[in-house]
């Protein structure tokens, strides 16, 4: 049965809660927030979930499960080979995707190695390779850059400026994969087109830039893969914003996005509403790269009737798989950052516009400048969200893509400085993202007090994984805590 407007404010969400998780950070203080930074090396990848009381870290696996999802997991055929839950998820993979065949992993990287290994074994990948992406994300590329060289190729309404509005500023530069390909010629191998576009601000990509992206690489010998974690939350802004598409079922545009691909990579902690779990798609034409890519499940993830996941797993991702493209719960999805979004923007924080499908990007490079560029802003408003109020982020800027010497000093500033606060799925409500609005007031009168962020401290690998776990400090940690506590 379809729904009209009438029947669907879009204010209401269309879930209930059945079960609470208490928020035991809710009693700590300014000062208890300091200590917990420091000992966790001023990463807050390091601190306890416990001492967290709003955690935007991530969307990816964080999200609260429906009661369809958690009756289907006592189905869970928990056998080696040949487990039903497995040929029920992928049934759900070809029924919504037309792949015609599927990998299972046991999330979005696992898969992604796979894919490149396999890419390598049949050839098509060697030192000389190039791999282009609308943007890869920070564990994309750091296993892409170890079999080719990666290129980001933003379009233009993205290079506009933060502040520039434009519908689908996820896109990829065409032209600019045009000039890469007449430059390099057959060194192009493979284009991955993110959607969302994660390290782009979350931003979609349109129907059209698929086409076009596809065309041109058919035309050219270069495969064409999605990397399709946030595939439904991009088939909603397809449906929302761009024209010609408003009348279309989600599903029906979610078919179309895929019929002009080779394949996917696919993280399940995401649009599959899953804890864990992921996949590698490919269509008909591409049976030898899965028989290819075949052997690196096993040596990695285990049988390719399971890789890495538990029966139960596949059960709860063939559910989710289901769920995930019904209209009221995308509305509302994105409505939640479109809601965050706004209230940030009335208190003039720098917010990347417009909000994107999972999160609200803020730019800390407009938001504080008066920090130094080599002195990672984004970190430093990370820090300064969870000192002032326990809200956890993640800082998508220098730390994760700037070019670094060994000492993790910044080199060449990355393309953006962002601090990310990424909605897990159906877990916060409005009450709690006006209190993130809440926390921002109090960095408004803050941050004029801060004239330095902070600094790499100790060990630094410089190979795209170091911000998960690498240690910082305050580069003046008297100023920063007489900051901090000055409210
Ligand atoms: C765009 C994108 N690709 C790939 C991944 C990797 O997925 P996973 O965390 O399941 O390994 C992520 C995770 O956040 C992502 O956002």
């Amino acid at each position: 049965m379809g729904h009209s407007k009438a029947d669907w404010s879009g204010d209401l969400p269309p879930y209930k809660t059945k079960m609470t998780e208490p928020i035991h950070a809710a009693g700590l203080g300014v000062a208890d927030r300091l200590e917990r930074l420091q000992r966790a090396s001023y990463n807050v990848f390091n601190l306890a979930s416990n001492d967290v009381a709003v955690d935007l870290l991530t969307d990816s696996g964080t999200g609260a499960m429906s009661q369809e999802q958690w009756s289907a997991m006592f189905r869970g055929d928990e056998s080696y080979a040949g487990a039903s839950s497995f040929a029920r998820m992928e049934n759900a993979f070809q029924d919504l995707t037309g792949m015609r065949f599927v990998l299972p992993a046991h999330q979005g990287r696992a898969a992604e190695r796979s894919l490149f290994e396999g890419l390598r074994h049949v050839g098509v990948l060697d030192s000389g390779s190039i791999i282009a992406s609308n943007a890869f994300f920070d564990t994309t590329l750091g296993w892409a850059s170890r079999f080719a060289r990666c290129e980001n190729l933003y379009c233009d309404a993205f290079d506009q400026g933060h502040g520039v509005p434009a519908a689908f500023k996820g896109d990829l530069g065409s032209d600019r994969l045009q000039r890469l390909v007449a430059e390099n010629p057959g060194r192009v191998k493979l284009v991955l087109l993110t959607v969302t576009n994660n390290s782009a601000g979350g931003q979609p990509v349109s129907l059209q830039n698929i086409l076009e992206v596809s065309a041109f690489c058919r035309k050219n010998g270069v495969l064409v893969f999605l990397d399709a974690c946030r595939f439904a939350e991009n088939a909603y802004f397809i449906k929302t914003c761009e024209s010609g598409q408003s009348e279309r079922p989600i599903r029906d545009i979610v078919h179309d996005m895929f019929s002009h691909v080779d394949g996917a990579t696919f993280s399940a902690k995401k649009d599959a509403r899953t804890n864990i779990g992921g996949a590698l798609l490919f269509s008909s034409s591409q049976e030898r790269l899965y028989r290819a890519c075949r052997p690196s499940i096993i040596r990695h993830e285990g049988l390719y009737t399971y890789g890495g996941m538990a029966g139960r797993d596949m059960e709860a991702i063939a559910q989710g798989l289901q769920e995930t493209t019904e209209f009221p719960y995308l509305e509302h999805r994105v409505g939640q950052v479109a809601y965050l979004h706004d209230r940030l923007a009335r208190l003039d924080v720098p917010v990347l516009r417009p909000p994107g499908g999972h999160a609200v990007y803020v730019d800390a490079r407009a938001y504080l400048p008066a920090i130094p560029e080599h002195e990672y802003r984004s970190d430093t408003l990370s820090l300064l969200l969870y000192a002032l109020g326990g809200v956890r982020s993640v800082a998508i800027g220098n730390l994760m893509y700037a070019e670094k010497d060994e000492a993790g000093r910044i080199l060449t500033p990355a393309k953006n400085d962002f601090v990310r606060l990424a909605l897990p799925r159906n877990v916060y409500s409005v009450e709690h993202l006006s209190y993130v609005a809440r926390v921002f007031q109090q960095i408004n009168r803050v941050k004029p007090l801060l004239a330095q962020g902070v600094c790499v401290s100790g060990d630094f690998r410089n190979d795209h994984f170091d911000h998960f776990d690498c240690s910082m400090k305050p580069v003046d940690p008297d100023a920063f805590e007489r900051a901090v506590l000055s409210l």
